[in-house]
């Protein structure tokens, strides 16, 4: 069969692996410890499945909603975007609702960026935003960030890094798989460059909410001038515990998102029409849900920080947001040997450095979003037995 030569060059995700292998260990009684999905295990709130439940004999429910979304939701998304990001969002033309902001991404990609295209991304990446655009034959370009100044890009190193084939830069915030948050200056800084050279960012905003610091962290969506050239995706996945209904946003100027519903017809039609009804119901209560797992998160976060220091483990910048802790492992050069070896020996799944690109290896990724504060700390001993400093 003649594939794609770009799908072809596009790497696998890097969970596959690992998720059969801890399934399988799981299955046969081990006792694993699952720190490598980017996942929350707090419920979504009670109204979503109340207003499900409430509405699974109408037949509307189970057909196709219109592309874009249903208009109660785009509304009521607009108004979210508002509170969340500062943005202005007109709900008829800027937004549509999409399965999750992984498909929003991808949509967004495919009308943003073609072959030969370069994209700024820094690097450690998020390895999907990657595979999207190189299975399309743009190019990922990586913006190394140095661990040492807590993995933030500088507004030079995107400077220096565009070329005339640049198109645009994404901007993952709070990050996958690093946890820190871009300080508000340097969002605000890199925005008006980008906007300055003609170019768009791909604001992921999927952790946006879970901002340990608060819910006032600036999203590029908010910086003046910058409604022309700004493309966010959102997600409900992590704030809201919905990751199987596959519901997010993207929100961007009118022009883009009338070129995304072609990508969108093409490919989902729509997002899950259950799932748009059900998020209809939660969204008042979103932010105040969102502050709850975020406070979880914090509290998971700090216990594992304590716990890697605890064992000598302390190569990792602080998780300022999100689920995510990237541990240095200096010395262990094959980050996929030893993710292995962690998962068949001391069973404790991690995702390698490797995976998120280039600067990402020698080092793990380790979610705290779903393993109680005291699995964690059992998981840090295990890891260090791994690394040898037991
Ligand atoms: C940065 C980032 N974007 C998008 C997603 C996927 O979000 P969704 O489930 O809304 O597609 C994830 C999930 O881990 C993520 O880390």
């Amino acid at each position: 069969m003649r594939l794609n030569p770009n799908v072809v060059a596009t790497e696998l995700p890097p969970l596959l692996e690992l998720t059969a292998t801890a399934e399988r260990l799981a299955a046969e009684g081990r006792d694993v410890i699952r720190l490598d999905q980017g996942a929350v295990d707090v419920p979504p709130p009670p109204a979503f499945a109340a207003r499900l439940v409430a509405r699974l004999a109408d037949p509307d429910v189970h057909e196709y909603a219109p592309d874009p979304g249903l208009p109660e939701l785009r509304t009521a998304l607009a108004r979210h975007g508002h509170e969340a990001f500062g943005a202005a969002w007109d709900p008829a033309e800027e937004l549509i609702v999409t399965a999750g902001a992984n498909q929003a991404a991808f949509a967004a990609i495919l009308a943003l960026a073609g072959p030969g295209d370069e994209v700024l991304l820094p690097a450690p990446w998020y390895f999907n935003h990657a595979m999207a655009l190189t299975a399309i034959g743009a190019r990922p370009v990586p913006l190394r960030t140095d661990p040492d100044r807590g993995f933030v890009p500088t507004p030079d190193a995107v400077a220096a890094a565009i070329t005339p084939r640049t198109r645009g830069l994404v901007l993952v915030n709070p990050n996958n798989p690093t946890g820190v948050r871009y300080p508000d200056h340097v969002v605000r800084q890199v925005t008006e460059l980008v906007v300055a050279e003609g170019l768009w960012i791909l604001a992921d905003q999927t952790y946006h909410e879970l901002a340990f610091e608060g819910g006032t962290a600036l999203s590029p969506a908010a910086v003046p001038g910058a409604d022309r050239s700004v493309v966010t995706v959102g997600s409900f996945s992590k704030s809201l515990g919905l990751a199987g209904w596959r519901v997010g946003f993207l929100a961007g100027p009118a022009e883009l998102v009338r070129e995304v519903l072609k990508v969108q017809d093409s490919s989902v039609i729509c997002a899950p029409r259950a799932a748009q009804v059900g998020l209809l119901a939660a969204l008042p209560d979103a932010r105040a849900h969102a502050a709850k797992v975020r406070a979880l998160l914090r509290e998971r976060r700090d216990r594992l920080m304590t716990a890697l220091r605890d064992v000598g483990l302390d190569g990792f910048a602080e998780p300022r947001g999100g689920l995510f802790l990237f541990l240095a492992l200096p010395g262990h050069t094959d980050d996929w040997a030893f993710c292995r070896r962690l998962l068949e020996r001391e069973w404790v799944a991690a995702v390698p450095g490797a995976a998120f690109g280039p600067g990402g290896g020698s080092s793990i990724r380790i979610s705290f979003g779903s393993t109680p504060a005291d699995r964690l700390a059992e998981a840090a001993r295990r890891l260090a037995r791994a690394v040898g400093r037991l």
